[in-house]
């Protein structure tokens, strides 16, 4: 695909409909063109993918177009920018037309349309939304860093089960999910992310570090894992990497690309200090580093909060306190140490080593191996903070991005 392509995604089951679309579009430049051979429901998954790096979809509309509203709905709630365009054969009645713009559909045209007119109408329509938006209507999804004072304290369990808690809450038929959260692996050389959720690890960022590739559409699709709970995972790669062969640059499109595809980007840190974190640092809003109460652990903890202060000032930094409970009274210990790192300990995660590991043993995130668990009302409480803190506005803001100018 050549730099500045539109991309496009043509889905019907009809083939003749998806060839005389893609015939049209090869007689034009500038159009990157996906082609789903299947009807709306059918790849719904697929196509929610899609709709966040795509300009437009178009989709082919029969008189039973409205029993696929509910896969429509879906996409349009994807947290995508697309525009969706259907064009209806002529038996389709007018009524489910107008159902079809009910249901968020940009614009419905006959597929009498003559071609030239047709491509005219998609030209209008595929314009990069960037063009057309205001800043306030960009969704710019929040990234979260999680990162420790030293190795072993929990980082990796805080990462993995606060993005499954941001992902929503879990209702009577299952988990049904509020928020796009991707999580993604950092800790490129001893990433665990993937054996906490029960995933392969991934070569993903060791393949764009190595062909120096900025990550395109096509390139996240293939890189990014989706867990049964909805969780998209993006993990570290299983051999050695080298951890300076990423490219700041590689970092901050990557970076990029996923807040424009998700509410939340959780992002789990590498214990070394590397010139690719500054992109991460510049996007973050909040960093939470997993901490101790005693000496070295502030010591590591002001120089972790000095280093993420110097690459973003604005940064919101808290500190967890890892493996230990909330206590009644704090102890002098805990004073001296909240007064050093000039904040007040706020969230614990109490030391439970079986229900951690038990988690991790089975690969599921704490809310479905020990719902009940202090340690995950805990880090369930850090997430519904978060949200709290980042401001029902703001999310406002993110859902009526979902479907901006329709
Ligand atoms: N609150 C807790 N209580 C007891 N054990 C825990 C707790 N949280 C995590 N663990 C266990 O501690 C070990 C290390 O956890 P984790 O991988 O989350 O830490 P980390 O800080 O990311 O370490 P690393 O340096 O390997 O990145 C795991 O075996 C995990 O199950
Ligand atoms: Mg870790």
């Amino acid at each position: 695909m050549a730099q500045g392509d539109k991309d496009i995604v043509l889905i019907s089951e009809d083939a003749a409909f998806n060839d005389r679309l893609g015939a049209i579009l090869a007689g034009q430049p500038g159009f990157a063109v996906t082609r789903c051979d299947a009807s709306l429901a059918r790849i719904n998954g697929k196509a929610s993918d899609l709709a966040k790096v795509s300009e437009l979809i178009v989709f082919k509309a029969t008189p039973d177009a409205l029993d696929e509203a509910d896969a429509l709905r879906a996409l349009i709630a994807s947290g995508g920018n697309a525009r969706i365009l259907a064009v209806s054969d002529s038996r389709t009645p007018f009524g489910v037309a107008h159902g079809l713009l009910r249901v968020g559909v940009t614009e419905v045209v006959p597929d009498t349309i003559e071609d030239a007119e047709l491509a005219k109408v998609v030209g209008r329509l595929s314009m990069p939304r960037r063009l057309t938006l205001t800043a306030q209507d960009q969704h710019e999804g929040h990234v979260i860093a999680v990162s420790k004072a030293r190795g072993g304290i929990g980082a990796t369990t805080l990462a993995v089960n606060l993005a499954d808690q941001l992902c929503g809450k879990k209702r009577r038929f299952g988990k049904s999910e509020t928020r796009k959260v991707i999580l993604v692996d950092l800790d490129l050389q001893f990433g665990a992310v993937a054996g906490f959720l029960d995933l392969p690890p991934n070569d993903a960022l060791y393949s764009m570090a190595r062909d120096r590739v900025e990550p395109d559409s096509v390139f996240l699709q293939q890189s990014i894992v989706t867990t049964p709970s909805g969780l998209s995972v993006l993990a570290a790669p299983e051999g050695f990497m080298p951890l300076t062969a990423l490219h700041p640059d590689q970092m901050r499109f990557l970076i990029g690309r996923l807040r424009k595809m998700y509410d939340f980007v959780v992002v789990d840190l590498p214990p070394a200090m590397v010139d690719w974190l500054t992109p991460v640092l510049e996007a973050a809003d909040h960093v939470l580093i997993v901490s101790g109460t005693s000496v070295p652990f502030v010591q590591q903890t002001r120089r972790l909060i000095d280093f993420f202060k110097d690459q973003n000032p604005s940064l919101k930094i808290e500190v967890i306190v890892g493996q230990e409970k909330k206590p009644l009274i704090r102890s002098r210990r805990h004073v001296e140490a909240a007064k050093a790192l000039q904040t007040e300990f706020r969230h614990w995660l109490p030391p439970d080593a079986k229900v951690a590991e038990d988690a991790m043993d089975r690969g599921r995130p704490l809310s479905e191996t020990a719902g009940g668990a202090a340690l995950t009302k805990e880090i369930a409480q850090i997430a519904a903070d978060l949200v709290k803190s980042i401001g029902v506005s703001t999310l406002n803001r993110t859902a009526s991005a979902d479907r901006p100018g329709r």
